[in-house]
């Protein structure tokens, strides 16, 4: 069963990948990883973000085993991601890393912004997880906070609204739920309750609903 998984920033999805994926025992991909990998590996050798050749080097060149995750995490590293994200050619760089994930046996969970619409436009179940900006502006403070990072409220939110616009409005795999997706919205939700309504969704599809 493959379960794919997409929505804004800090919308929940990456906790509910997680706990689905431990639920279901399946492999989990956060595909978000691999583009902030690379504007990273971008940033470490001074190029542009927004230099196409060298980005798409960037991104076939990923070791897409192990990511170190605390230089990843950060809100300067989702920003950074978001703009190399708009570019078509690594999108396409990608594209083949995620389908082979996605191809295994058993299935797997992958999170990001175009897994039902572009990954996987076949998987089995389809979420589209949201939740108000300003609740996703909370959460993401509390986040990056706890990783020491000083943040306040107003500037975390006006990411967060950049963000929205740039990954809607890109014309490569913009954000958008696919049209057979369930909807999720988190907003009034804890960690508990988001989890269990994405279950009962999950279990919804595989009754044939
Ligand atoms: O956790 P958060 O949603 O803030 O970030 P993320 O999922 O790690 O994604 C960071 C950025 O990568 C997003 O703002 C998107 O621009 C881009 N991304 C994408 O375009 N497609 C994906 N499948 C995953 C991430």
């Amino acid at each position: 069963m493959i379960i794919a998984i997409d929505g804004p920033a800090a919308s929940g999805k990456g906790t509910i990948a997680r706990r689905l994926a431990r639920h279901y025992a399946l492999p989990h991909l956060d595909t978000g990883l691999l583009y902030r990998a690379t504007a990273r590996a971008l940033l470490d050798e001074g190029a542009r973000l927004d230099d196409p050749e060298r980005a798409e080097a960037a991104a076939r060149g990923l070791a897409l085993t192990d990511f170190d995750e605390e230089r990843l995490r950060g809100a300067d590293m989702g920003e950074a991601a978001s703009v190399v994200a708009a570019l078509p050619q690594v999108r396409a760089a990608l594209l083949e890393h995620q389908r082979r994930f996605a191809a295994r046996p058993e299935g797997a969970v992958l999170d990001g912004r175009d897994i039902g619409t572009v990954i996987c436009p076949d998987a089995r179940v389809k979420l589209f997880v949201t939740a108000s900006p300003e609740t996703r502006a909370q959460r993401r403070a509390l986040e990056l906070r706890g990783r020491g990072e000083e943040v306040n409220f107003a500037d975390v939110l006006a990411d967060i609204r950049r963000r929205d616009e740039r990954d809607s409005g890109r014309s490569s795999a913009p954000l958008v739920a696919a049209a057979d997706a369930l909807r999720l919205d988190t907003s009034e939700l804890d960690v508990e309750e988001a989890v269990a309504a994405a279950v009962a969704l999950v279990e919804r599809r595989r009754a044939g609903a």
